[in-house]
């Protein structure tokens, strides 16, 4: 029997390409085909649907475009496209719950009119909340979560996270980073939960909050991502190759072992946690790219680990692999991935993978492995089921109730580093606030906020520390960005908020961590003019002037709601948080971690004070 899938309409086995004129829309499946049985197990449904699908179809399934990369709505049926994301700030003109699932719906709508009728499933990165779109609730970038070491938070905050993405009908989550940041001077340290493998491995519940206890069909639940495998916080200082990045997309040089003990463990935790996806590292290890890494991608997690979700390249990540593109192509799928993020040239990545493919160089065996670890997830989600948006959750985007869990988050993860006994400020004490970061929510919420790197400036539905201190303290609160001498001096005492301008990725890579020139003056003309109290916002430890200060209190990236600092400066809420990473004394320490040596931090991993009262 000649297999289906070699049954391509002439034109195509005439030009050799998939580039087909006309959707599938011919020779469509029986209504009551198995794969279209609910009641039916997954596995007999994927398999049943395999059956039926030629072989250009079942690369559609394979391939996930970026939104604005779509030439034409037609094309999500001639191609059979399987996933449509959207990149940081990639988002609707009508940049509201409803505008996201109209464009969501539209993309599905278009998918469906394919001959199988297969859903494609919409991907876009919440990595603290539904972060690209205005209003949503901005939770603590990982770090912070990861300060707080509280499972059941990160449990929560994913739950809430996927009710405000459910209302706008993407159901994935490139989320959560699993990543172990070695070296803070990486501009991704912030994704990370931690320097050492106990803290991702611990939050992973956060896959629990996205992927819903009842099951990936439960409304609300999207799929998560364990991100980036592997290694990709390990990488060498210098090793990256890509403009302007110092270690993002870098090499990691590590002994098989030292990859496994450190860099590992979150991801077995992730596959128990039957994580739906697995998105792969741009670096490399040892010199070979992840992407192409059959070992790491096939032996180790597949096969070893038993991952039976799907593994997603990360963007154009398979562009990086040396040889040409066809070459590429092939090394990438016979290594293990199973989609890829193209995410803009579509139709060149469906021709090349169909020509690898007929040329016996990919064999169909990888094909249908691939595509029925897709499938098996989009049956997972109920996709063919419930194919639009469920309008319901868009109750929730920005609720108060996802804003007060929010700001519980902010209250757990501080970490308080110094405290002469400053701390707590006593209700209606005059403080004095002085610094950029303490009046900016865009500064407080840092990368892939709105846009992809993030920015200064306002966010809507935000708190910043500055309002939040004004709405708990009760006492007088003057601010300045740049403070003059002598200007704390009216105040009980002076707070002054440093940071970062927002980044994300490899353009937040810096060679030092030395506080920036504002913000060090800043420091020196408040604690000159008495008690002084420097909260650091950033997306990791920064290295700051020997000046005295009373109290120090490491912040991180709160997010949306500013007025959880004030909780716990004004003593509504204890000091709880424990350092993720380790806080160096100078830059020429890095990389510093807990578990190597030499090891002299300014403060170590773990540390933390409290004001329990
Ligand atoms: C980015 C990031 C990855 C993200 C993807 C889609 O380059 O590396 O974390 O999920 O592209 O935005």
């Amino acid at each position: 029997m000649i297999r289906k899938s070699v049954l391509l309409p002439t034109a195509c086995l005439l030009l050799g390409t998939a580039s087909a004129a006309t959707p599938f829309t011919t020779g469509a499946p029986a209504a009551n085909a198995p794969y279209r049985n609910a009641a039916l197990p997954v596995d007999a449904r994927v398999n049943d649907l395999l059956l039926h699908m030629t072989l250009d179809e079942k690369i559609g399934q394979m391939t996930q475009a970026e939104r604005a990369a779509v030439r034409d709505l037609n094309d999500m049926a001639v191609f059979g496209i399987g996933s449509v994301l959207s990149g940081g700030g990639s988002a609707p003109a009508d940049n509201t719950p409803q505008g996201w699932a109209a464009m969501v719906d539209a993309f599905q709508a278009a998918a469906l009119r394919s001959r199988l009728g297969i859903p494609m499933l919409y991907g876009t990165d919440a990595v603290h909340g539904h972060n690209n779109v205005p209003g949503a609730t901005l939770f603590p970038h990982n770090i912070g979560l990861g300060a707080s070491g509280d499972p059941d938070l990160a449990r929560r905050v994913g739950r809430a996270t996927a009710e405000e993405m459910a209302g706008t009908g993407v159901r994935w989550n490139f989320s959560p980073c699993l990543c172990v940041a070695r070296d803070v001077r990486w501009g991704r340290t912030y994704e990370s939960f931690g320097e050492t493998p106990a803290l991702p491995t611990a939050l992973s519940t956060i896959i629990d909050g996205y992927q819903g206890a009842g099951g990936l069909a439960q409304p609300g639940a999207v799929l998560a991502t364990a991100k980036h495998y592997l290694g990709d916080g390990g990488t060498a200082f210098g090793s990256s190759v890509t403009e302007g990045y110092l270690l993002d997309q870098g090499d990691t040089r590590l002994s098989e072992a030292e990859l496994r003990r450190v860099h590992l463990p979150p991801f077995r935790a992730a596959v128990a946690r039957n994580v739906g996806s697995v998105m792969v590292s741009f670096s490399g290890w040892n010199g070979t790219k992840l992407h192409a890494h059959r070992y790491l991608l096939t032996d180790v997690l597949k096969k070893e680990l038993g991952f039976t979700g799907f593994v997603v390249s990360d963007w154009a990540g398979v562009d990086q692999i040396p040889g040409g593109y066809p070459a590429a192509v092939r090394a990438a799928i016979n290594a293990g991935i199973d989609m890829v993020m193209v995410p803009n040239e579509y139709v060149r990545f469906v021709d090349t993978l169909s020509a690898e493919v007929r040329a016996g160089r990919v064999p169909m065996s990888r094909i249908d492995d691939a595509v029925a670890r897709i499938l098996r997830q989009k049956f997972r989600l109920g996709l063919f089921e419930r194919p639009m948006t469920d309008a319901s959750f868009q109750r929730t985007f920005g609720s108060a109730g996802h804003r007060a869990l929010a700001r519980e988050a902010v209250q757990k993860s501080l970490v308080l580093l110094r405290n002469d006994g400053v701390l707590p400020l006593p209700p209606g004490a005059r403080v004095f606030v002085a610094g950029q970061s303490a009046d900016d929510v865009g500064r407080q919420s840092g990368g892939w906020t709105l846009t992809w790197q993030g920015q200064n400036g306002p966010v809507p539905g935000g708190t910043s520390l500055l309002a939040g201190l004004r709405e708990v303290g009760g006492g007088t609160v003057t601010y300045a960005r740049a403070a003059q001498p002598g200007q704390a001096r009216a105040a009980d005492v002076g707070l002054v908020v440093v940071g970062e301008t927002p980044y994300a990725e490899g353009k937040g890579d810096r060679a030092s961590l030395a506080l920036n020139a504002e913000d060090t003056a800043n420091i020196r003309t408040v604690c000159a003019d008495g008690p002084c109290v420097v909260v650091t916002v950033s997306g990791r430890p920064l290295i700051l002037p020997g000046t005295p200060m009373n109290a120090l209190v490491a912040a991180w990236l709160p997010g949306s709601e500013g007025a959880g600092l004030a909780d716990v400066l004004y003593g509504r809420a204890p000091f709880t948080g424990r350092l993720p990473v380790s806080w160096p004394r100078s830059d020429d320490q890095l990389p510093l971690n807990a578990d190597t040596r030499p090891y002299d931090p300014l403060f170590p991993a773990g540390f933390g004070l409290t004001t329990r009262p």
